[in-house]
């Protein structure tokens, strides 16, 4: 429910500004009480006068001009609001707001704010893809920046890739969970683990796998988001630990087993995402092992099962695993939920291009250990991981 709700609407200047217009109208028929704030540039797109007529309330554009006053009642109230939302976020705007400059009304309010917001980029695929523009969405994100991801289609620059702005609909629905769910896992302990597994196999080389942390980063980081008190035993990865999450780094599988082990027994609930190698090296050669132009067999043993042994030893607590998979992916998914004891298993196929390993979106099944088998369509890590914290949510109160 957003009924009563104060929310920020920023809009920056791009193609896509006009679909804030639809954006505005869901939310004020939501009974949400909407200030909109525009970029510099966003006026050449759009004009306010749209803006004030459906919200009803003055628009935020100037930060000079005759309404720059900081007592201004309704700056005030957009600054003090429950959420911000800015829809579409230009390349240039997210530049900005990433790097804490403020030289128009959208970038100063953004500094200003306090509560939470959520960033819906629109863009062509090329800009979007920018090694730039995605290190500001990353430092965004590990701020406690939630994004809704632009969609794959037709641009309005006559490509075809990832950079239209999000469907209306979807940027509302995000907006509701997070007002919804702004603090609906409190008191709630998750243990969560996160990205690949390295055992070494002299000081120089090891096997591993291409997981890139991001699921398990998205499930802590949402769940801390809801209120959670949240613990990340996390593998190698280039993330940066989400805000409010105490983390804990490891390499290899035995070691992550340990730090499973030591938290476990204080969590209600395991959230299992890292992608634990299978084998390590029978034996770790002290020196480099040098090239002689010969084959080189290697003797593999299997790694402790962390699952299985968290199940062990499972109490109250909520099991949850995850399963890549390349064939089969529902019944093999379905035999590590019976085999390990576990409440839900994720199941993904590793074999689809484009989403998994590395990628920002995944598309998944999830498996309860009564049988219900729930097919997501392709959706952000973010989306998969609120989708599974509200099943943990619902598990909760259930035991009540
Ligand atoms: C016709 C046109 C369409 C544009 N569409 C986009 C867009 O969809 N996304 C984007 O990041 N920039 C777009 N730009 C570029 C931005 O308008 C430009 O970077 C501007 O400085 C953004 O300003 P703002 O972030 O203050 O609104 C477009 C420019 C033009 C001329």
């Amino acid at each position: 429910m957003i009924q009563g709700k104060k929310i920020v609407l920023g809009v920056s200047g791009g193609i896509a500004a006009y679909k804030a217009v639809e954006l505005l109208r869901l939310l004020v028929r939501e009974k949400a009480e909407v200030f909109v704030v525009m970029s510099a540039n966003a006026g050449k797109f759009i004009t306010p006068l749209t803006f004030e007529s459906l919200s009803g309330n003055p628009v935020y554009q100037e930060v000079f001009g005759e309404q720059s006053s900081a007592s201004m009642p309704h700056i005030r109230a957009a600054e003090n609001a429950d959420l911000l939302v800015v829809a579409p976020a230009t390349a240039g705007s997210i530049g900005k707001m990433a790097n804490g400059l403020a030289d128009d009304a959208l970038s100063n309010l953004y500094l200003a704010f306090r509560g939470p917001v959520l960033i819906a980029p629109a863009m062509n695929d090329g800009m979007y893809l920018n090694p730039a523009v995605q290190e500001n969405i990353s430092r965004m994100k590990e701020r406690g920046v939630e994004f809704i991801d632009p969609e794959e289609g037709e641009l309005a620059c006559g490509t075809v890739g990832q950079g239209r702005l999000a469907e209306p609909s979807r940027i509302l629905r995000a907006v509701q969970t997070r007002i919804a769910g702004k603090e609906d896992l409190t008191g709630l302990k998750i243990l969560v683990t996160a990205g690949p597994t390295q055992e070494p196999l002299d000081p120089v080389r090891y096997i591993t796998n291409p997981s890139s942390g991001k699921m398990g980063y998205a499930v802590a980081r949402q769940a801390s988001l809801r209120g959670a008190e949240v613990t990340l035993i996390s593998g190698p990865t280039h993330l940066k630990p989400p805000a409010g999450v105490k983390t804990f780094r490891c390499k290899q599988a035995g070691e992550m087993l340990a730090l499973v082990k030591e938290h476990f027994p204080d969590c209600d609930v395991l959230v299992m995402v890292a992608a634990v190698g299978d084998f390590q090296p029978d034996t770790v050669q002290k020196e480099k092992i040098k090239k002689k132009g010969e084959t080189l067999a290697l003797k593999l043993i299997p790694t402790p099962d962390i699952l299985l042994e968290a199940s062990k030893t499972k109490a109250r607590q909520m099991v949850i695993g995850f399963a890549a998979e390349s064939q089969n992916v529902v019944q093999s998914a379905q035999e590590k939920l019976k085999r390990k004891n576990l409440d839900l298993i994720v199941a993904n196929d590793i074999s689809a291009p484009g989403i998994g390993f590395q990628s920002d979106s995944n598309q998944v099944t999830l498996i309860d250990k009564e049988g219900t088998i729930n097919s997501l369509p392709r959706l952000s890590k973010q989306e998969i991981a609120d989708v599974l914290l509200d099943r943990i949510k619902a598990n909760e109160e259930n035991k009540l």
